[in-house]
């Protein structure tokens, strides 16, 4: 949300358009309304399951971005670090929702917040790739740079995101984890969508960049 209020606000690429506002309004409004829902889902859940003192172990993905952005990063690179984590997760999210569709170990709601966050992430998608290249267009040959180099961070990231919040669940379920529950501890992380969609802002290779390891050395 931050990323969308940003981008918005004109701090990414400068103002947009009304059209181009309408769409990120628009999807501002979902993601509020997915918290809101999973927040509600999750509540009723773990009370029913007894899980009042739920603890996770710390997120890949929020701990990475906490990392690229601390306080010495310049606001309008923070903003596009932002962004690019908001366009790597909302373009590779669709795989992960779809398997918490599926999974018949989750309670009935859960899968209901699934389905329901699913069709508007997958709007979401369409209205993204549609504003890419046009957000990228306004952005200078620096500025660009310092968002590839976050997108294949982000994209790292949610690789390695690797099931561990999953398994703790599990755990303090005193359900048994690993081969019983392959498809919640090994959530998919495909970056197609989002290598597609850059290749079409003109960005250059963003592919090679992915898988060069760049991302895990460097800084833009
Ligand atoms: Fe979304």
């Amino acid at each position: 949300m931050p990323a969308l209020l940003d981008l918005h606000g004109g701090q990414t690429a400068g103002m947009l358009h009304f059209g181009q506002r309408r769409a990120i309004a628009e999807m501002l409004t979902d993601e509020g309304h997915h918290i809101r829902l999973m927040v509600q889902a999750s509540s009723t859940v773990a009370s029913g399951r007894g899980l009042t003192a739920l603890v996770l172990p710390p997120s890949v993905v929020v701990r990475g971005a906490r990392a690229r952005l601390n306080d010495s990063v310049a606001p309008a690179r923070r903003a596009l670090i932002r962004f690019a984590l908001a366009a790597a997760s909302e373009l590779m999210i669709d795989p992960t929702l779809a398997a918490l569709c599926d999974a018949r170990e989750l309670q009935p709601l859960i899968r209901h917040v699934a389905e329901a966050q699913l069709r508007d992430e997958r709007a979401h998608a369409v209205a993204l790739a549609g504003l890419l290249p046009e957000i990228c267009a306004a952005l200078s040959a620096e500025h660009k740079e310092c968002f590839a180099v976050g997108a294949a961070h982000a994209v790292a990231d949610l690789r390695a995101a690797d099931g561990k919040r999953w398994a703790a669940i599990l755990a303090q379920l005193e359900l048994p984890g690993g081969a019983a529950q392959p498809q919640l501890l090994s959530l998919p992380a495909d970056a197609t969508a989002l290598v597609d969609a850059l290749a079409a802002t003109g960005m250059g290779d963003f592919a090679s960049l992915l898988e060069s390891g760049r991302a895990g050395i460097a800084d833009a």
